[in-house]
């Protein structure tokens, strides 16, 4: 059977990974979470002090670029992939709010997205790959076989957030993380560089009135509709 490239992007907390990873699990795929990459450059800066009162050091950030290296391998366990950061198994902490509240800045940074993609183009010249992001169908596979663009409502993303967050231990009020979900749409959507929008040829997936299950079973309909094609 062909190898395709199959690329889900779309707003922060609306499933994409879950389903990403599941899709991959059942086809035999690489999965790559393109924003656990971001996340990890993000904890790097803030463990080397690189923000200062909310304002990122860029300079000294893009000297260091060479020396952060983000590597994936699979939980034995779980089957599902761990983000490690010069060789430490970062995983946990880059899911944090504070995490998540300074990511959008790094993200931002041109010469952070050359690095990152880059490293995602080599990750998948072998096609045979499921990535989700933001700027996966549009810069970083712009021809990939499967492109999905997954939306759904702030609140329901946020209520999402809040009872992962809550399964780990990790409290914290539905208002904040709500107003985080929105600053982060604003902030991706409007950087200069690769801002997230949605591909011309990928299919639109608004997810807020269905359950993993449904989902599921309509990203492997739109999988096997390609490769049989
Ligand atoms: O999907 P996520 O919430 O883990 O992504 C974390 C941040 O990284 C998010 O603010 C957007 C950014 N990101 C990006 O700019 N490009 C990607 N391909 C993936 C994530």
């Amino acid at each position: 059977m062909k190898k395709i490239t199959i690329a889900i992007d779309g707003f922060s907390s609306c499933g994409k990974s879950t389903m990403a990873k599941d899709l991959a699990h059942e086809i035999g795929y690489i999965y790559v979470d393109s924003g656990a990459m971001y996340r990890a450059v993000t904890l790097y800066a803030l463990r080397n002090g690189l923000f200062l009162n909310g304002e990122i050091a860029k300079d000294d950030l893009e000297q260091r670029i060479p020396n952060i290296k983000i590597t994936f391998k699979l939980d034995p366990n779980t089957s599902r992939p761990i983000t490690y950061l010069n060789g430490e198994n970062v995983e946990n902490e880059i899911r944090t709010m504070e995490v998540s509240s300074h990511v959008s800045v790094v993200a931002a940074l041109g010469f952070v997205r050359e690095a990152m993609v880059r490293l995602q183009q080599e990750m998948g010249k072998d096609k045979g790959i499921v990535m989700d992001g933001r700027d996966i169908g549009t810069t970083v596979f712009p021809d990939a076989e499967l492109k999905i663009f997954v939306t759904a409502s702030p609140e329901v993303r946020a209520q999402r957030r809040f009872d992962e967050l809550k399964a780990k231990g990790q409290e914290s009020s539905f208002e904040s993380i709500l107003q985080n979900v929105k600053e982060r749409d604003n902030i991706d959507m409007n950087r200069a560089v690769s801002p997230l929008r949605k591909a011309d040829d990928a299919l639109l997936l608004d997810n807020s009135n269905l359950t993993i299950a449904e989902q599921k079973i309509w990203l492997k309909e739109q999988f096997d509709r390609i490769v049989n094609s």
